[in-house]
């Protein structure tokens, strides 16, 4: 028999928010419940910041509680601090070294995770999951520990990038239950595409979107890293701000094409992510220069240099650029991406500069903010 709504919601009212024996659902702090059709229930549940550590365990006995139900594969809750409608942004726990005037505040920081950086674009298609891979791959082969995370939820791609298709196991650990990033050439790799089916997300929305990605950062086995790279969503919507509030973000890079449009859309990236007082650390221009593979000639299909030229308007980092590549493509395309299986070539090498540009502006201290030392247990 399918899982309704009403069994879901009378299965938590028998988990209680406070001293006084307010019932989750009474307490107004339910999200939307999403049932799939697998037998998956995933919703999230309101919180103020400071509240994460009291709401852990309510968090648990919801999850519990939804999982007793027949027919239920998997609860999946989260604790989520949005914003309401028409509301302001959610109160934040003070950062060390966050704006004076109190603004946005970053979400609490991962534990082992040094710096994470957000790969995205105004529009999709631009080349964002080819650079996220293959600049996560460049930072990786300079020594770093790297992961990389596929947030774009409507349309993961690096399970095809890097050839992964298991599902991840997952391990108990003090903390609770974690989900084992899979190897992807060395990286750390984790895909919403590694757990749930390809139509699945297409159905969610906002809220939906942020749970999942807050469990897909909070609760995987990430270990130390030095660099974790997030393949956002593409787009500058809502999901996107909660998306780069929600995360304890050292910075953003920005893909784009040459083209007039692409550059608008990455202007607008841009000034999202100020809006939320994540620092830009660089634009990287992706599909610059065509270099014919008979005859060596070069052609700017796409145009040339206006992402570096935006950039300079924009006063944020030029990383550097990639040309429009047949290789590149048919490697992404193959599962094996260009600068784990051709290190050396001259693909890799584009990679590998803007890799050293980005991790000098990481490392530089102008770049990551300070995180906020709160952890979730
Ligand atoms: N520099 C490049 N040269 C050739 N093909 C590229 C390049 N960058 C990306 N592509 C190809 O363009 C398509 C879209 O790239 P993708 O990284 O999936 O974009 P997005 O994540 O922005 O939607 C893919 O087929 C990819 O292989
Ligand atoms: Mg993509």
């Amino acid at each position: 028999m399918a899982i309704t709504r009403d069994d879901v919601l009378k299965a938590l009212a028998g988990v209680t928010v406070d001293a006084a024996g307010t019932s989750l659902p009474a307490s107004g702090r339910l999200s939307e419940i999403v049932i799939d059709p697998s037998g998956r229930v995933v919703f999230s549940i309101g919180i103020a910041p400071p509240e994460a550590k009291t709401f852990e365990a309510v968090r648990q006995a919801a999850e519990i509680a939804v999982l007793r139900l027949p027919g239920v594969k998997a609860a999946l809750a989260s604790l989520t601090a949005e914003r309401g409608p028409g509301a302001g942004p959610a109160p934040r726990p003070a950062a060390p070294g966050g704006g004076p005037q109190g603004g946005p505040r970053p979400g609490p920081a991962l534990p082992g995770v040094r710096h994470i950086v957000a790969v995205a674009s105004g529009k999709g298609g631009v080349g964002k999951s080819t650079t996220a891979c293959n600049l996560a791959l460049a930072l990786r082969a300079q020594g770093l520990k790297v992961g990389l995370l596929d947030a774009d939820i409507y349309g993961p791609s690096v399970p095809k990038l890097f050839g992964l298709d298991r599902k991840p196991e997952t391990i108990n650990t003090p903390q609770g239950q974690r989900i084992v990033p899979l190897n992807g050439y060395g990286l750390a790799v984790m895909s919403i595409g590694f757990l749930i089916a390809a139509d699945t997300a297409m159905i969610w929305r906002g809220p939906m979107v942020q749970s999942a990605l807050t469990q897909l950062l909070r609760e995987v086995a990430w270990g130390e890293l030095d660099v974790l790279i997030v393949d956002m969503p593409p787009g500058t919507g809502d999901a996107q701000l909660t998306l780069a509030q929600a995360t304890p973000l050292a910075g953003a890079v920005i893909v784009s094409t040459p083209q007039d449009l692409a550059l608008i859309d990455a202007r607008r990236a841009v000034t999202m992510f100020r809006r939320v007082e994540v620092p830009i650390l660089g634009v990287v221009e992706n599909m610059a220069t065509f270099v014919c593979p008979h005859c060596g000639g070069t052609s700017h299909i796409f145009g040339h240099g206006g992402a570096r030229h935006e950039a300079e308007t924009l006063g944020v980092p030029f990383l550097g650029e990639v040309p429009l590549n047949m290789t590149i493509r048919e490697s992404s395309d193959s599962g094996r991406p260009v600068v784990a299986v051709d290190p050396d070539g001259p693909q890799a090498a584009a990679y590998r500069a803007i890799a050293a540009a980005l991790w000098a502006n990481l490392s530089g201290g102008a770049g990551p903010r300070p995180a906020p030392r709160i952890v979730i247990e």
